[in-house]
């Protein structure tokens, strides 16, 4: 597996791996201000559910710097005035308000401390928030493998591997345990139209990492499924509702309905931050649209006339009833979603 760090914090500052300049170049950036930390988020430089979670955490630490060092009272005004901020950067990783709220909460049990303690505590938060991302990822890895074994092939969407997490990722954690324990599974990876990610992300980190891995454009997931070279659909999750819909990158929903008509299984894979239980259905999800240009010009070059009309949505809703289970790092929650989410969360 690539050794790539999506978020890095240390003594020299706050580094993010630059995604939209992959596979051309490998570049970390300084975050020096909130502001450039919302608008890596927003502009996809940092991207996938779990590393948005630690980007904003990490933003947090930034935040603390920049507000007023005079007492708890206006330090917390202008944390919390960077943190509604950020949260506003995209709407639906619900891991970024998961984030942010943790550390929040953990600042306001701070109450009355000098803000220079409250900044290191916000480190010490972010970095646990950055660790667990990377067992979490892992357990979840675990899970995973259970329903694969040597020579399996899968079929995934956009990017849910060390790129878009701290370490292993989620849909694709499976993948590179089997392979650091000597078991093969092979990925065929959908180019994820119209940002690329999973040609720009997804093939790049599995090929590099040596894992079987084929490339194919969007349309053709069906031909893949038809000939039966895929076993299952393994997809990541920005946010599932608490009955278990969920909402990932665009064109997840189509993948659901082509493995349900092929008898081919399809698992929602991500950490138990991922699961918005306040959320009862899918319908409540808020779906990112985002801006013409980036189908207009969105392989860098202008494919279609520059004022046409153009709907982009970042992500759809899979209906449960379409999802065979949802791999956490607890485990594997199945049928009937909204008890057996519940469930996961009571234990
Ligand atoms: O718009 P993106 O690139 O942030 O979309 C990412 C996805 O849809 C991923 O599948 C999801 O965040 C899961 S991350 C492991």
């Amino acid at each position: 597996m690539m050794e790539l760090q999506t978020v890095r914090y240390g003594e020299d500052g706050l580094f993010i791996l630059d995604t939209t300049k992959l596979p051309r170049n490998l570049e970390y950036i300084k975050m020096e201000t909130v502001e450039e930390c919302f608008d890596a988020i927003r502009t996809l430089k940092v991207r996938g559910a779990p590393a948005i979670g630690v980007a904003a955490a990490y933003a947090l630490v930034l935040a603390a710097e920049e507000a007023r060092q005079t007492s708890y009272e206006e330090f917390y005004e202008d944390f919390k005035r960077a943190k509604d901020y950020l949260a506003k950067s995209r709407p639906t990783a619900v891991n970024l308000f998961w984030a942010l709220d943790r550390i929040d909460r953990m600042v306001q049990k701070h109450r009355g401390e000098s803000p220079h303690r409250l900044r290191t505590a916000i480190i010490d938060e972010a970095d646990r928030i950055k660790q667990e991302d990377v067992e979490m990822c892992r357990k979840i890895g675990e899970h995973g493998l259970t329903l694969l074994s040597d020579g399996m092939a899968i079929l995934t969407h956009c990017n849910t591997g060390v790129l878009a997490a701290s370490r292993y990722g989620t849909a694709i954690a499976p993948v590179y345990l089997a392979k650091e324990r000597g078991t093969n599974i092979k990925v065929f990876a959908d180019e994820t139209r119209p940002l690329l990610q999973g040609a720009r992300l997804t093939s790049y980190e599995l090929f590099h990492s040596g894992v079987d891995v084929t490339l194919i454009c969007d349309n053709m997931a069906a031909m893949v499924m038809k000939n039966k070279w895929v076993q299952a659909v393994f997809i990541g999750c920005d946010r599932i509702a608490a009955n278990g819909d969920v909402a990932n990158k665009i064109g997840t929903y189509g993948l659901a309905v082509l493995a349900k008509h092929h008898g081919i299984p399809f698992y929602s894979v991500g950490p138990t931050s991922t699961i918005d239980m306040e959320i009862a259905t899918g319908d409540e999800i808020p779906i990112e649209e985002r801006g013409a240009e980036e189908i207009i010009y969105g392989l860098g070059y202008q494919i279609a006339p520059e004022d046409v009309k153009v709907y982009n949505p970042a992500f759809d809703v899979t209906p449960n009833e379409l999802i065979t289970g949802i791999i956490t790092e607890k485990g594997i929650v199945r049928p009937p979603f909204r008890e057996n989410l519940a469930k996961l969360f009571a234990e």
